[in-house]
């Protein structure tokens, strides 16, 4: 059953959504060769909290931890760890905040030092498809649409992997409500958007191919063929002319800007 929210309530999403972004820009501050995943954690987890927040994903079907950070071949739901991170990898810090009995969505893909182009291209054409997914999120158009520019744009035009196992989704006082939103799909199919729809869109998109395996702590989401994948997540707003964007990568891109380490 899809739960339409009014505007007032759209509101109280971004204001989590807000405190989820910022919590992300925390972490792109400190990003430097040599931390680890599990200090990213805490600092997320206490912006949050210090936001009269709570962190949605700590507890939820029991994962453990307020962020889910997965490096390189990791695709979503990393455990933070003690592991230092090195120059080359690719960082995608997924965090969920709950406040006003509202949750808000995001993720985003940091690159730490230099890479390779090929790498960056992911990088850089995931979150383009994000973007381009949003562009079909209105009134009257299916999520079939935005399944489909997403995979248009990642595994038609580059040949990347579209994962299938996992998807987007509503959201609202449930950090997953209906419907799911598929990165791949046809054009046309899946149920009709109306106004008042909160999805979060989050296309995860691999360098190789599709096909994933679970790691043996039951929830880090791994390539099947061990290449890189990434993640980017912005919670929407569905209305007529064009989705209202509820989360932002504003401070999250400032702060990438701002930190040497980080390409961008
Ligand atoms: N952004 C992810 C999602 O919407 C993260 C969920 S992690 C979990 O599914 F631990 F909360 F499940
Ligand atoms: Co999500």
């Amino acid at each position: 059953m899809i739960i339409y929210k009014t505007r007032e309530q759209a509101e109280l999403i971004r204001e989590s959504c807000k405190i989820v972004n910022d919590a992300i820009a925390e972490a792109a501050k400190m990003l430097v060769a040599g931390i680890t995943t599990m200090q990213l954690d805490r600092r997320i987890e206490e912006y949050i909290r210090d936001c009269g927040a709570l962190p949605s994903f700590k507890g939820y079907s029991g994962y453990p931890f307020a962020s889910c950070i997965s490096v390189n071949d990791a695709v979503v739901h990393g455990f933070p760890n003690d592991v230092p991170l090195k120059e080359g990898d690719i960082v995608s810090v997924d965090v969920g905040a709950f406040k006003n009995n509202y949750h808000g969505d995001s993720a985003y893909t940091f690159i730490l030092g230099d890479t390779d182009e090929k790498v960056k291209q992911l990088v850089r054409t995931t979150k383009e498809s994000l973007y381009l997914g949003i562009e079909k999120a209105v009134a009257g158009n299916r999520i079939g649409d935005i399944s489909h520019a997403v995979q248009q744009h990642t595994e038609r035009l580059f040949g990347y992997g579209v994962v299938r196992e996992l998807v987007g989704h509503g959201l609202g006082n449930d950090l997953h409500e209906d419907p799911q939103v598929p990165n791949y799909g046809k054009r046309g199919s899946g149920p009709v958007m109306k106004e008042g729809l909160v999805i979060a869109i989050e296309p995860m998109i691999n360098l190789g191919k599709k096909d994933v395996v679970t790691a043996s702590d039951g929830w880090t989401v791994l390539t099947r063929d061990g290449k890189p994948s990434a993640h980017f997540e912005h919670t929407v707003y569905v209305q007529k002319v064009k989705a209202d964007i509820l989360s932002s990568f504003e401070t999250i891109e400032a702060a990438e800007k701002g930190n040497l380490n980080l390409f961008s």
